[in-house]
């Protein structure tokens, strides 16, 4: 008994962090692998209905349609003796001797797809969609492994910019790590092997600049201290950045490498406490066009794996780069500072600075200094980010995280708090989250776990009911009330915000713009008819909507008052000590943003015989059960 009343109470606790709506997703919109694919990357271009999926052996072109997913399946297998030398090896694992394609990438027009091939990485252009062609044709190419890593394990990360390919390589066994320019016009350049310390690379992201020469990549990454000692943190979170100009340095320094790249030390924890999340696992940017603006997403982790996500200003980053003073180095600068983006070559001072003390003192934190307050019961293995100009002129931030169990949490993130609009859960078997991704023009959303690809709508209105609250309540930025349609519709596009007229309400769970609050308190549902089989107890269930409202039942208009005896998606008022159910009507009423809504009535009559059959099939037979077997312990 006592159990019971603990777990509602915790329910109500942890409330605020919990999603407010929960979804249960399984439309047609969907694509099943007919083996499971353990690595997944992804090649996305915003406007188009295509996804191109990289799996073991196998380039997976993927069409979504309203109706369904037309699939296209390119083999890519590696040769056998490419595969009998990895296995002959004792390779890490056997089971990656095999062609994992890691990278699927358009530079200019060129579609890049790289592939592990059995612990020989190579690469190759895909050519209308449906041929593997040898790389050939204009500019330089680098090695096929300094783009894809010889097993899918080792994680790499490419990203094109200006008819450039970068790479980034995670350092495995002997292998050291290196951030580099693959492919494309300009000079092919790297990292200095000193600079960086067993990187394992998390992400990357272009930072635009209304003055070209100025633009530069972010690279996120974790260094590994393998001397480290047993009480000490061994990894820490880093940026490296490098500008998109640099064409290298001089014959005898810096000749082949960067002369542009820094890196800081990021943290993400709360203040100056112990307790700080060093792995960064993933990290995406959002930057408002041409503007040193936005924000960086980084998905962390600590050593016991538990998932958080700190953000950071790419503003603080980029004052950080361009005035922090360099570890080891006090002596004032010659001429311009090392390491700045300029068309004319550093002078060979700075190059001297940039080559023995790329990092920078300062370190960055994130706002609000401590990890965006998420439920901490959910293992986040992947993140992507939107930008979403609301009805109000401002821009808000949506994220979508991947989880662990499959599920995704969309969360709105203001410049006070986060607030967690769903979860949908959208596939049948529940396995983490791979990878992901996010077309913000078309507005849709990618999922995919090692047996499926999912795809799903940004503004997905419809979902969030027909009244005016619970359009507000939502707080989804993609979804405004339209008080002629009266629906809860998507903010179309090239929506004028001075002209318009939807409503909506992000900052705050506020809906008294709905202005219904008198037509709430009257409204009242019909009570259903239950007759209650002389000495027997029944269960009254109430279906929970929102997960940010407190569930209470009323007996005969608020006489009595009951919390759920047990609660989940249905809050379910049962026969507890005081709560005699034999005669009366019970109200269910659900209580958020200062309202309080009735969802559901019963009318119970004393009865000699008859077993509450409309009850009964209402609750369904498992929960019914359920609530049985936990009222019975
Ligand atoms: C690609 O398609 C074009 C036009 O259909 C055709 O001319 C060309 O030969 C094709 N290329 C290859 C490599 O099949
Ligand atoms: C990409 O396009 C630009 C201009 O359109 C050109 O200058 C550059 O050489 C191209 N790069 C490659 C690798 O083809
Ligand atoms: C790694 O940790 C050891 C032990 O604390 C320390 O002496 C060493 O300087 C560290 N290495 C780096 C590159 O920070
Ligand atoms: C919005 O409408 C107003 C009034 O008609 C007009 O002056 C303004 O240019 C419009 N704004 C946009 C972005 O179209
Ligand atoms: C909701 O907003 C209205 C008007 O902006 C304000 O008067 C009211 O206090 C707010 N209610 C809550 C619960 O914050
Ligand atoms: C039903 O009533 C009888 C007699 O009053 C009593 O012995 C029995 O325990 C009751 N059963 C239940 C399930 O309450």
């Amino acid at each position: 008994m006592k159990h019971l009343i603990m777990i509602s109470l915790l329910a109500t606790v942890v409330v605020g962090k919990s999603p407010r709506l929960k979804f249960v997703v399984h439309e047609p919109s969907r694509f099943h692998f007919t083996k499971p694919e353990n690595y997944l990357s992804m090649y996305h271009q915003e406007g188009s209905d295509m996804l191109y999926v990289g799996g073991q052996a196998m380039i997976y072109v993927l069409t979504f349609t309203d109706r369904g997913v037309h699939d296209l399946q390119i083999p890519a297998a590696s040769d056998q003796t490419a595969i009998d030398t990895c296995k002959a090896k004792a390779a890490p694992l056997e089971l990656e001797c095999d062609n994992f394609i890691t990278v699927i990438q358009k530079v200019n027009n060129t579609f890049i797809v790289c592939g592990t091939n059995a612990g020989s990485p190579r690469c190759w252009m895909l050519v209308n969609d449906t041929m593997l062609t040898d790389v050939q044709g204009a500019g330089h190419i680098g090695s096929a492994s300094e783009i894809s890593p010889p097993y899918p394990s080792q994680k790499s990360i490419s990203v094109p910019a200006d008819g450039s390919l970068y790479s980034a390589m995670s350092s495995v066994g002997g292998h050291a790590g290196s951030i580099r320019r693959t492919f494309g016009a300009q000079k092919l350049l790297k990292t200095e092997n000193v600079w960086l310390l067993n990187p394992q690379f998390a992400g990357a992201a272009i930072i635009p600049s209304s003055q070209k020469f100025k633009e530069e990549i972010y690279f996120f990454f974790s260094e590994f201290n393998k001397t480290a000692r047993v009480d000490e943190e061994p990894f820490r979170a880093r940026i490296g950045r490098i500008c998109t100009v640099d064409e290298g340095g001089i014959p005898n320094l810096l000749a082949d490498s960067w002369t542009t790249f820094m890196k800081a030390r990021i943290m993400c924890g709360a203040g100056n406490t112990q307790q700080q999340y060093n792995n960064l696992k993933q990290a995406v940017v959002l930057t408002a066009q041409d503007r040193r603006a936005g924000v960086m997403y980084g998905l962390f982790s600590n050593a016991w794996g538990k998932t958080v996500i700190c953000a950071y200003s790419i503003e603080d980053i980029d004052q950080a780069f361009s005035t922090s003073k360099l570890k080891g180095y006090s002596n004032p600068f010659i001429g311009s500072r090392p390491g700045m983006c300029s068309v004319s070559q550093n002078n060979m001072k700075n190059l001297g600075v940039i080559r023995y003390h790329p990092e920078i003192e300062d370190v960055i934190r994130p706002v609000g200094v401590a990890p965006l307050d998420l439920p901490s019961d959910d293992q986040i293995t992947h993140t992507v980010a939107d930008i979403v100009l609301a009805v109000n002129d401002e821009h808000y931030s949506v994220l979508y995280l991947g989880t662990e169990q499959g599920k995704v949490l969309k969360v709105l993130h203001t410049s006070e708090e986060v607030f967690i609009v769903s979860q949908y859960s959208l596939f049948h078997n529940e396995g983490p989250v791979l990878n992901m991704a996010i077309d913000s023009q078309k507005g849709h959303l990618y999922v995919g776990t090692a047996m499926e690809i999912q795809r799903l709508p940004l503004a997905d209105c419809g979902r969030y009911g027909d009244t005016c609250r619970e359009c507000i309540l939502s707080r989804d930025p993609y979804c405004g009330w339209d008080k002629a349609r009266r629906r809860c519709i998507a903010i179309p596009p090239g929506y004028n915000v001075t002209t318009g007229t939807l409503i909506q309400n992000l900052d705050h769970s506020n809906s008294t713009v709905c202005g219904e609050a008198a037509a709430l308190k009257q409204r009242k549902t019909s009570p259903k008819e239950v007759l209650v089989p002389f000495n027997t107890s029944i269960f009254l269930p109430c279906p929970v909507r929102s997960f940010h409202a407190t569930y209470r039942w009323e007996k005969d208009n608020c006489i009595m008052n009951y919390p759920c005896l047990f609660s989940g998606d249905f809050c379910v008022l049962g026969p507890v000590v005081d709560t005699p159910l034999k005669e009366g009507v019970f109200r269910c009423m659900a209580t958020e943003d200062g309202f309080k809504v009735e969802v559901i009535s019963f009318r119970l009559k004393n009865d000699g015989r008859l077993l509450v059959a409309s009850v009964a099939s209402m609750l369904g037979l498992s929960l019914l059960l359920a609530v049985t077997t936990l009222w019975l312990h």
